[in-house]
C-alpha cells in the first residue's frame, strides 16, 4: 500500500515536470478557468477522465459519484450542472459510465451494503423498468452490460429533463448531453449515440427508449 506522504513528493515531481515543459503553466492556469465540456462520470477509481481524453487542467469540469447518476433532487449535482450550463457555458454535458460498473452489479444482484443501497436503489426503479427488455437477452454477461448502457442513456434524460438545461434550450444556448460509455479493459470511451440537443432528441429519445420496452414485452 502507498503511503500517503509518497502523494505529496509524487506532487512535487509531477509539478517540476510540468513546469519544465511551461514554466507559465500554472500562472496561466490560476487566472482562468474556461472549460468547455462537465463531466458527469463514475467514482471508479480506475477511471481518468482528464488524463484519458488528452486534457490539460482547466478543459472540463467534473462531478462524480457512484454509478453516474442524474437525480433530480440531488442539490450537489444540480448544482454542479447549473454552474456549468450557466455561469462557466460549457457547450458539452458528457454523462459517462462504464461497462462492469460496482455500483449498477450492486443493484442488479441486489447486495446490502449499508446507506448506499438507497442510492443504488434508483438503478433499481430502472431494473424494474427494463424488465422485459433485460430479461429477453439470455446471456448474465450481455444483460449485464444493457444494464451498464441503459443507466448512462437515463442519465442522459434525466439532465435533458432539469430546468437547468431545459431552460438554456429555451434561451438558444448551445448545449448538448452526451451517453459515452468506458471499457476498462481497453481504455477506450465509445458513444452511446443517444446526443441531445433540443426538446425534439429528448422526446424523440424517451420514445425510442419506450418502445424498445414495449417491443420486449
Ligand atoms: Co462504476
Amino acid at each position: 500500500m502507498k503511503d500517503i506522504e509518497t502523494l505529496l513528493e509524487q506532487n512535487k515531481v509531477w509539478a517540476n515536470r510540468i513546469v519544465k515543459e511551461d514554466p507559465q503553466f500554472f500562472e496561466k492556469l490560476a487566472d482562468l478557468q474556461n472549460p468547455d465540456f462537465l463531466w458527469i462520470g463514475c467514482s471508479d477509481s480506475r477511471i481518468t477522465p482528464t488524463e484519458g481524453l488528452g486534457l490539460l487542467p482547466g478543459e472540463m469540469f467534473v462531478h462524480r459519484n457512484i454509478a453516474n447518476l442524474v437525480i433530480y433532487s440531488d442539490m450537489n449535482c444540480l448544482s454542479v450542472i447549473q454552474f456549468a450550463v450557466d455561469v462557466l457555458k460549457v457547450e458539452h454535458i458528457i454523462v459517462c459510465g462504464h461497462y462492469g460498473c460496482g455500483g449498477v452489479k450492486a443493484a442488479y444482484e441486489n447486495s446490502r451494503f449499508g446507506l448506499i443501497d438507497n442510492w443504488l436503489r434508483h438503478i433499481q426503479d430502472l431494473i424494474q423498468k427494463y424488465r422485459p427488455y433485460l430479461n429477453a437477452i439470455p446471456e448474465p454477461t450481455k444483460r449485464f452490460d444493457k444494464l451498464c448502457e441503459i443507466n448512462i442513456i437515463e442519465q442522459v434524460i434525466n439532465a435533458g429533463e432539469t430546468t437547468i438545461v431545459q431552460e438554456a434550450w429555451g434561451r438558444g444556448q448551445k448545449l448538448m448531453v452526451h451517453g459515452w460509455i468506458y471499457t476498462i479493459a481497453d481504455g477506450i470511451y465509445r458513444d452511446l449515440g443517444v446526443t441531445l440537443d433540443s426538446m425534439q432528441s429528448l422526446d424523440d429519445l424517451r420514445i425510442k427508449m419506450f418502445d424498445e420496452i414495449k417491443n420486449a414485452s
